[in-house]
């Protein structure tokens, strides 16, 4: 049944494509829903999209990203830069939206959305649940991937680190700096695991608010931040022509002084190189 209504609808925005003028009048939505109509073939089974003409343009070669357009050698700041350029963008609903990679020990992998929460020298927060099943694979596998992708300004970053979690008594501090309701909905949730229905949680929800009417909120122990404490930091810039920019900030191992070859030193610590898009 849902296939058969994607079906019609994606035959019906063809149809609201083909009333549409040149894109160049269109808004940015309107946009995407006149490509995503040229761009989607059904391949003639219910099965199928090909997408294989899908993709949008990106910057002219003289907007490329150079190495001299970093406005620093030190990578946090660079970061700080984008995102800021990112939260001016408003294209971006929620720029501090990034995706967490996580693996268990064998090397299994998961991934998902969480919010950015704050970041420093010191590495990126965000706040979850210790016992959901990132909070599980991190406990055995203390090493995660970020990556925002920001789709409007064509930029991706991607940070590799190790994971900790944050001291108790600042994660009490956000946890109490959230409204009530978030509060209660964190106590309410053991994220990951199987519940019977929603009503279950209708339930759990306001028995929590009717205990808590007149007092504080407790936070669960199986509630709080971590920090991920960056090794690698990348900085892509798409391009119209696929010529890519990346460039790739990396902390050098412990004992590791020499540059390697079409490695630069970069501040703080870090060396950068370009690779290859
Ligand atoms: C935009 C967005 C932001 C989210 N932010 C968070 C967050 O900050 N913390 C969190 O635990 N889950 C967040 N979630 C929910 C997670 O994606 C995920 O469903 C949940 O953390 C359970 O993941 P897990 O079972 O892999 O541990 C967010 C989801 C979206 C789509």
């Amino acid at each position: 049944m849902i296939r058969i209504l994607s079906v019609i609808a994606l035959r019906n925005i063809e149809k609201i494509g083909s009333y549409c003028g040149p894109y160049s009048v269109l808004s940015p939505c309107k946009y995407r829903l006149h490509c995503l109509s040229f761009c989607t073939k059904p391949t003639g089974t219910h099965t199928a999209m090909d997408l294989s003409d899908m993709r949008k343009k990106y910057k002219a070669d003289d907007q490329c990203f150079e190495e001299d357009q970093l406005v620093s050698l030190d990578p946090m700041k660079q970061f700080g830069n984008w995102f800021d350029e990112a939260t001016k963008c408003p294209e971006i609903g929620e720029p501090n939206a990034m995706c967490i990679a996580t693996a268990t020990k064998e090397g299994h992998p998961s991934a998902r959305m969480v919010l950015l929460k704050g970041f420093s020298h010191e590495g990126f927060r965000f706040f979850s649940n210790y016992e959901s099943r990132k909070g599980k694979e991190l406990e055995s596998n203390p090493h995660a991937c970020l990556v925002f992708y920001w789709e409007p300004l064509n930029r991706q970053i991607r940070i590799e680190g190790t994971v900790e979690r944050i001291p108790y008594q600042s994660s009490c501090d956000y946890f109490h700096s959230r409204p009530k309701s978030s509060q209660i909905g964190a106590v309410v949730s053991r994220q990951s695991t199987v519940i019977p229905n929603r009503e279950y949680l209708r339930q759990k929800n306001a028995e929590l608010e009717e205990r808590y009417k007149d007092t504080d909120v407790p936070m669960p122990d199986y509630w709080g931040g971590y920090i991920v404490k960056p090794h690698t930091i990348e900085f892509w810039q798409g391009q119209t022509n696929r010529l890519h920019d990346r460039i790739v900030f990396t902390r050098p191992k412990e004992g590791e002084t020499e540059l390697k070859d079409l490695q630069h030193q970069a501040a703080g610590g870090w060396v950068y190189q370009r690779l290859s898009p």
